[in-house]
This record gives C-alpha cells, sequence and structure tokens, in this order.
C-alpha cells in the first residue's frame, strides 16, 4: 500500500516498506533509495553551519543531524508547495539558489538542485557559493574530488 500526501504541486508517495519518492507537478524528483544516500556521502564529511541547496524529502537533513561536526544546518528550498509538505525542524528559507545570500558565516554547502550534471549552471552555482563558504559541493560530486 502507498500512502500519498500531497501539497500543492507536490506529492510525496510513502510504502509500507519505507521507501519513499517525491513528485513536483508529477515529475520524480527524489527517493529515499540506497543509490541517494552514496550520492550525499560528502554529507559525512562536511562540518560547521552547512548550506543544503533543495530540500527534497530532508535525505541530506537526515545525514546532516547524524554528522556531530555539523553545527547548523541552513536549507534553500525555492518550492513552497515542497517545505509546505516535508516536515522538518530545520531552518528552511524559501528562496532560490541562484539568488540566496548568507547573513552569517558558512562553512560547508551541499547543492542538489538537480541542475545539469556538468555544465555551466553548475560551476557558476559552485563558484558563487565559494565566495562564502571554504567546501562547496554541488551532486553528485564526490568529496575526494575536491579535498
Ligand atoms: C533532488 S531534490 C533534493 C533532494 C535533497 N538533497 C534530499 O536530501 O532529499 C531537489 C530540490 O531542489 C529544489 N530546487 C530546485 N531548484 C531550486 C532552486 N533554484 N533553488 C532552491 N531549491 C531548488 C526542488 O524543489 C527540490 O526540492
Amino acid at each position: 500500500m502507498t500512502i500519498i500526501t500531497r501539497h500543492g504541486s507536490a506529492s510525496l508517495h510513502t510504502r509500507k516498506d519505507g521507501s519513499k519518492r517525491l513528485f513536483i507537478n508529477g515529475r520524480l524528483w527524489m527517493t529515499n533509495k540506497e543509490h541517494e544516500y552514496q550520492e550525499h556521502e560528502p554529507i559525512k564529511h562536511m562540518y560547521g553551519h552547512l548550506v543544503l541547496g533543495g530540500l527534497g524529502i530532508g535525505l541530506a537533513i537526515e545525514l546532516a543531524k547524524q554528522n556531530p561536526a555539523i553545527t547548523k544546518i541552513t536549507v534553500i528550498e525555492k518550492n513552497e508547495d515542497v517545505i509546505e509538505l516535508i516536515n522538518t525542524d530545520v531552518k528552511v528559507v524559501h528562496a532560490d539558489v541562484y539568488d540566496w545570500v548568507p547573513n552569517e558565516p558558512v562553512d560547508c554547502v551541499w547543492l542538489d538542485i538537480w541542475v545539469d550534471r556538468a555544465g555551466g549552471t553548475r560551476s557558476y552555482l559552485t563558484k558563487r557559493y565559494e565566495e562564502w563558504a571554504g567546501v562547496v559541493l554541488c551532486w553528485p560530486s564526490k568529496w575526494w574530488a575536491k579535498n
């Protein structure tokens, strides 16, 4: 059986076995399959104030909470429906990662807004956030590629 919860353009499909799928405007955006955990592995190495670009189902938040070196989490999410749908006790800012500017020091940034994997948008965003943070990675970057 699948339980479906919705808010506007966003819907979360949760199965009895715990598997989750987030759809936005009918398109699959995120799951909690094993490969997603593997692809979010860099979060295990991050520290201090972590900024997460894209709330999704909150898998990155889950990993960040397991890392004691992370002292603060701020999530930037542009879709209000996703914010309403996904419950989290972490601070979520309703903004676009292309516009948002931090008003306090940031140590690490993990961007997972599902833009092109290797093209200009990705390198543009990385450069933009490197202005404020020492470590900036975009999904599906590997931690060891940067360090
Ligand atoms: C692949 S999901 C993120 C999954 C997330 N890492 C997790 O752990 O569940 C991408 C998210 O980024 C959001 N998003 C897309 N473009 C964005 C933008 N320009 N600024 C902020 N959020 C954006 C989408 O609404 C969606 O919630």
